[in-house]
């Protein structure tokens, strides 16, 4: 019962112009502490819808997220903006960093939004970046960055709250194979110093294969890929 995530049955549907497109069909999905997973699927297959819902971007249709022993259909807007912001760390396939913020102000949002920037918290954010090989670009706008240093600054926010599992959609989805490949090395390097758990939405096998469990988006439902494969 000590799962970091735990859903059951989730459903979602869109209605869009009185038609009902059921894009989730009962998903039932549990991650462990530290875990990495990841999922597969074709275009349109939901993969962005779940990782919303289990994020809390979103709200599920039906079923049950408990996340951390929180269970999100119990909970408000505000109680599940302050688990995401304490709990979670979400990175989006195109970065999303505030454009009007350097790259160490965009690392320490999440900390500016639940209170007070330490030095001591200062110091980790720098410390991440430096990690992330960034030391030389604390002070560059997202405009003068990269895209893979913004991908990198993105994955020093996802962590700078030490949460308790990240999920990352399509994290390197616009960053060519080198670039993709070095930034997700260190990715899952520092996801293993910091024992997070991991969920990846990715169309790429390769960087699939990179998870411990795998799971594949289709009709639906999660197939677990390590029960067909062995
Ligand atoms: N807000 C919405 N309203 C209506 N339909 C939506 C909405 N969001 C997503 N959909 C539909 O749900 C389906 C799944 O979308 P989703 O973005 O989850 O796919 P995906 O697996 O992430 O695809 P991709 O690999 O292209 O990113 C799509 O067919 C999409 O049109
Ligand atoms: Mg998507």
């Amino acid at each position: 019962m000590n799962n970091v995530l735990s859903c059951q049955k989730l459903y979602k549907s869109f209605n869009q112009g009185g038609v009902e497109l059921n894009i989730l069909n009962g998903i039932d999905f549990q991650v462990a502490p530290g875990e990495t997973v990841s999922i597969t699927g074709s275009s349109g297959s939901g993969k962005s819808t779940l990782l919303h819902l289990l994020a809390g971007l979103d709200k599920a249709t039906g079923g049950e997220i408990i996340i951390n022993g929180n269970d999100f259909s119990k909970l408000n807007d505000n109680q599940i903006c302050a688990i995401r912001n304490q709990n979670l760390g979400f990175i989006y396939q195109f970065h999303h960093l505030l454009p009007e913020f350097t790259a160490l102000e965009n690392v320490l949002m999440p900390i500016m939004i639940s209170g007070y920037i330490s030095e001591a918290k200062r110091n980790h954010a720098l410390e991440l970046l430096n990690r992330l090989g960034l030391s030389k670009r604390t002070k560059h706008f997202p405009g003068q960055l990269s895209g893979g240093e913004r991908q990198r600054v993105a994955i020093a926010r996802a962590v700078v709250n030490s949460p308790s599992i990240v999920f990352a959609d399509e994290p390197t989805g616009n960053l060519d194979n080198q670039t993709s490949n070095h930034v997700l090395d260190i990715f899952f390097q520092l996801q293993e110093e910091l024992k997070t758990s991991l969920v990846i939405v990715t169309h790429d096998n390769e960087i699939a294969a990179k998870a411990a469990k795998r799971y594949r988006l289709h009709d639906g439902k999660l197939i677990n890929l390590a029960s067909i494969t062995g």
